[in-house]
Order: C-alpha cells, then sequence, then structure tokens
C-alpha cells in the first residue's frame, strides 16, 4: 500500500446517489495515488463510518470503469444514528481505529450537515455537493444535475410525441424536493406552458386558463411541468384539469426514480473530475469544514456552516423565460 506522508483519506458517498458520483469517487480516488496518500472508501455512507465498513484501494485500477457509471460503487444511505452525538462518536472512533486523518464526503444537503457536525468535532473533512435536487448554497451546480435534467428533457420529448398524437395535455411530475430547479429548467429546456414549483406558487384555475389559451392558440398538445414539492398535488391538479374541461384531456406522467439512475453527462463527469481533485488537494493543504463548488468558472471554497444555513434559490427570472416562450 503506498503511505507516503502517513496520510490516509476516507471517501464516502452518501443521502440519494446522484449520477456522477462515481466519477467523483474515481478524480479523489486516483488524485490521492497521485498525491502519494492512502486512500480508504468508505460503505454506505455515514452508516458505513459508524460500522467501519472500509474498503482499501490499493491502485488506479480498482476504481477503472467508475467514469461511466451511474449510482454509486459506495453505496448511499440517509443515516438516522449518525445524526446522534453517540452515531457521530462511534464514526470518529472507526475512523481513529483505521488512521484516518481526513475524509471527503459526496452528497447533498444531509450529507454536508454531517460533515459540518464532523469538523466541529475537530475531524478534517471537505464536502462535494452532489443531489440531483440543485438545492445546496455555494456552487452554481451540483453533480447529478446536468445528467437528471437530460433525462427529463428526452422523457418529456417522448411523452410530446404521444401527447401531440392525441392532443392531450400532460402533466409531468419531476423530483427535487423542496426545490423547483428541476422543473423550471425542465420547462425551459421542453417548452413547457407553464411550471408548478414551490417557489411561485400558482391556482389550479390560473393553470387551467393557461392550458385552455394553449388548446385555443390551435395547440396539439400542452406540457406542465410539476415539481414533486408545488402546492398543488400532480394528481389533483389532473382531477381537476379534467373537471374544468380546458379543451385537453389530461394525463400524467410521474418521473420518479428513472432521473436519478444512468451514466452521467459529459458535464457530470468533468465537474465530479474538477471538484474530487480540488477536494483532495484542499484537504491536504489544510483547509477543513467547506464545500468544494463551482461559481461561474471558478471551482471554489465556501465554509460548510454557510452551506448548511442557506438554500440555493431558484431565479425568478428564469421562471419567467418559461411562460414568456410559450406561445
Ligand atoms: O434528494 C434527491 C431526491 O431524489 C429528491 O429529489 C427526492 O425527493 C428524494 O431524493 C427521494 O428520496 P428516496 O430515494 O429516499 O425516495
Amino acid at each position: 500500500m503506498n503511505k507516503k506522508n502517513n496520510y490516509t483519506l476516507g471517501v464516502l458517498t452518501s443521502g440519494g446517489d446522484a449520477p456522477g458520483m462515481n466519477a467523483c469517487v474515481r478524480a479523489v480516488t486516483r488524485t490521492a495515488f497521485q498525491e502519494g496518500i492512502n486512500i480508504i472508501g468508505v460503505m454506505n455512507g455515514y452508516e458505513g463510518l459508524i460500522n467501519g465498513e472500509f474498503k482499501n484501494w490499493r491502485g488506479a485500477r480498482d476504481v477503472g470503469g467508475l467514469l461511466r457509471m451511474g449510482g454509486t460503487v459506495l453505496q448511499a444511505q440517509r443515516s438516522k444514528d449518525f445524526r446522534t452525538k453517540n452515531g457521530q462518536r462511534e464514526a470518529i472512533r472507526s475512523m481513529n481505529e483505521v488512521g484516518m486523518d481526513g475524509l471527503i464526503t459526496i452528497g447533498g444537503d444531509g450529507t454536508l450537515n454531517g460533515a459540518h457536525a464532523l469538523a466541529e468535532q475537530g475531524i478534517k473533512v471537505v464536502g462535494i455537493p452532489a443531489s440531483i435536487d440543485n438545492d445546496i448554497w455555494g456552487t452554481d451546480m451540483a453533480i447529478g444535475v446536468d445528467t437528471a435534467l437530460n433525462t427529463i428533457m428526452e422523457s418529456v420529448d417522448k411523452l410530446r410525441d404521444t401527447a401531440s398524437s392525441h392532443a392531450r395535455a400532460f402533466l409531468v411530475e419531476t423530483m427535487g424536493r423542496n426545490s423547483g430547479y428541476l422543473a423550471v429548467q425542465a420547462g425551459i429546456a421542453c417548452g413547457a406552458e407553464i411550471v408548478l414549483c414551490p417557489e411561485f406558487p400558482t391556482t389550479v384555475e390560473n393553470v387551467a386558463e393557461i392550458v385552455e389559451d394553449a388548446y385555443k392558440r390551435g395547440k396539439n398538445h400542452a406540457i406542465i411541468i410539476v415539481a414533486e414539492g408545488a402546492t398543488i398535488r400532480t394528481t389533483e391538479l389532473a382531477h381537476q384539469l379534467d373537471a374544468l374541461n380546458v379543451g385537453f384531456k389530461t394525463r400524467m406522467t410521474i418521473l420518479g426514480h428513472i432521473q436519478r439512475g444512468g451514466s452521467p453527462t459529459a458535464f457530470d463527469r468533468h465537474l465530479a473530475a474538477q471538484l474530487g481533485i480540488r477536494a483532495v488537494q484542499a484537504l491536504l493543504a489544510g483547509e477543513t469544514d467547506v464545500m468544494i463548488g463551482l461559481r461561474g468558472r471558478d471551482i471554489t471554497l465556501a465554509p460548510l456552516a454557510d452551506v448548511i444555513s442557506h438554500k440555493r434559490p431558484v431565479n425568478m427570472d428564469t421562471y419567467n423565460m418559461v411562460r414568456m416562450l410559450a406561445q
């Protein structure tokens, strides 16, 4: 085992999986080898950290083939135990047992909260944002967002074919938890009539008016994107639109976890590579309790305390673009 400088780095993925997590694990691991340090993969996120589920990588070949793989080979889960002080204490004990000097955590807001909790107890930790929701403050994009958006776009393009053939209005529900980011971006990329999202609530009557107007203007389909966190539930909206008789008959599709799968796009592979490399370099340079992110074209560092106390907003101008272009 390569053990220059006697430094041992751990890497884990946690929370919901996101396409590009594997590419990021590969980048972290190979940068570690490049730097001549020891690298341990932690299985099952923080749960595996508590239970000491470690996997030693001995060389670059051990992470070969990961670049194009969706999901996460390290597995990921949301650990209830780790949210407690006891769980965190057990995790620190496991880290000490294997002599882990620093940890890189790849995941969403829960993962970054966990990273900050460890840092507050003296653990050297750097977070990398990976979540299809793109709700993480301190980065323009999280790993997985671009792939999820492309999956949504391909799905809606297919739905549009059948919607047009039958003159139907299609409600398409996207993921994103409490964030409307995916829905709004998909609305632009897919030419939706309207997007329903938690940030900019609307009424059933308003949606009905917009869809009926599209019908009157001679359109042969209407796409309505509904964020899972929107104030009006997708099923309820489908029933109400049919009851209000807006011209089109209504169908709905909940895209669900298909949005989390698949091979990462070129953008996500690049982002994963850049964030992974920079995270290792930052830790070795003595940085801790920070998240590596992308702002504009720059790879930047933000204190985890700031990251977890803010939420990335959805831009109103971007939201308005959907209606502006739905003519
Ligand atoms: O955070 C990613 C995400 O896919 C959200 O968009 C969604 O609300 C949630 O995870 C679903 O979680 P689970 O995979 O546990 O059903």
